[in-house]
């Protein structure tokens, strides 16, 4: 394992011996509904007088302008269907894939919620994705790609799996406003199985990211010492680097009640760093370009009143959509990148 950087770091590597994970199995594995079960269309009704329904829509039509006569599809970390099944409508057929069996399921159900028929989804890593060469006209990818535990194969695999000529649309969590040095955060987790103690760590630069993950076995004790850290987390925040001493003595009294530990490494992008990345690949046009979300946030609030109704404001932002990904944004300002794989 590489340096160990925290104090609470050095001790869960040290007492707990955690096994390497992956963010799909560790993370996405064991959460219930993503987005707290609140994605539009798919979780809930869409609802415009919602301003985070507005800017969604703004997002969804941002992957469909980016790929202009586009028929077939594929989309990278679709967790519980975002923006798969969304651009569904948009294309002749689109296909999802996710390295986590918990997140397809839960696609596979929404899927028949929405009776869409245009979309396939598996269970596949990013890494190693089972399609032939030239398969797609059209690749997506929300905040995926840096989940994977080798972005620049997941990135490889995205431009083989292209058609010449087909284009990529990446949004992606960027570190160019990440604060410099290490961010750390606890966090507390409870499933049926058992009580998740979870230590985050964040660096930049290099841009990187750290998941611990302790389980304790859930007992009504260990339950009622969960909610005691938890309404401690509450009051003096979830910065351990504040009160180190906080998370090793919850760690340390109730050690009797581990029952395992995992973690996983993350590699993380800036602007830069991913443009960088995806010319070396062999993409041309790359380029940080605006998200129709960043423009709709100047609009919205001009326009929210004005009575539209939902036809009107889906028109607006599918044009917003089309200006925006025309748009180039400067670099760090964390908007998604587009690349085509050349004819
Ligand atoms: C932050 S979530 C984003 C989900 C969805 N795109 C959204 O925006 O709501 C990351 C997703 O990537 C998936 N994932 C992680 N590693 C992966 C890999 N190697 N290959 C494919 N999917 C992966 C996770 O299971 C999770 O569903």
């Amino acid at each position: 394992m590489a340096k160990k950087y925290t104090v609470l770091e050095t001790w869960i590597v040290n007492e707990c011996k955690p096994e390497e994970s992956t963010s799909a199995e560790q993370t996405f594995g064991r959460m219930g509904q993503q987005a707290g079960g609140k994605l539009p269309v798919i979780d809930v009704p869409q609802d415009f007088r919602e301003d985070a329904h507005v800017f969604d829509e703004a997002r969804v039509r941002d992957f469909v302008s980016a790929l202009p006569n586009a028929e077939k599809v594929l989309d990278i970390g679709f967790g519980d269907g975002w923006p798969l099944l969304r651009i569904a409508p948009f294309f002749s057929s689109v296909v999802g894939v996710d390295a986590s069996q918990r997140r397809v399921d839960a696609t596979q159900a929404n899927i028949a919620k929405l009776g869409l028929a245009n979309v396939t989804v598996k269970c596949q890593s990013s890494t190693k994705l089972e399609f032939r060469d030239a398969s797609f006209d059209g690749v997506v990818a929300a905040t995926a790609i840096e989940q994977s535990p080798d972005p620049y194969t997941a990135l490889r695999e995205v431009f083989r799996v292209l058609k010449p000529g087909g284009r990529f649309r990446i949004l992606f969590e960027s570190y160019d406003q990440q604060d410099k040095g290490i961010a750390e955060r606890v966090f507390l987790t409870e499933n049926e199985d058992f009580l998740g103690f979870h230590y985050a760590l964040r660096h930049n630069p290099p841009p990187w990211e750290r998941n611990y993950l302790v389980k304790f076995n859930n007992t009504p004790e260990t339950r009622e010492a969960f909610k005691k850290l938890a309404d401690l987390i509450e009051r003096i925040g979830p910065n351990p680097a504040l009160n180190p001493e906080v998370g090793i003595q919850f760690l340390e009294l109730n050690q009797p009640a581990i029952a395992g530990a995992s973690w996983y490494e993350l590699e993380h992008f800036t602007s830069a760093t991913m443009k960088q990345t995806l010319e070396e690949i062999g993409f041309v046009g790359v380029r940080v370009c605006y998200s129709a979300a960043t423009l709709a946030k100047t609009l919205w609030p001009r326009v929210k009143d004005a009575g539209l109704t939902e036809a009107q404001v889906k028109d607006m932002l599918a044009g917003l959509a089309d200006v925006a990904v025309r748009l180039e944004a400067p670099f760090g300002s964390g908007e998604p990148v587009s690349a085509v794989k050349p004819s």
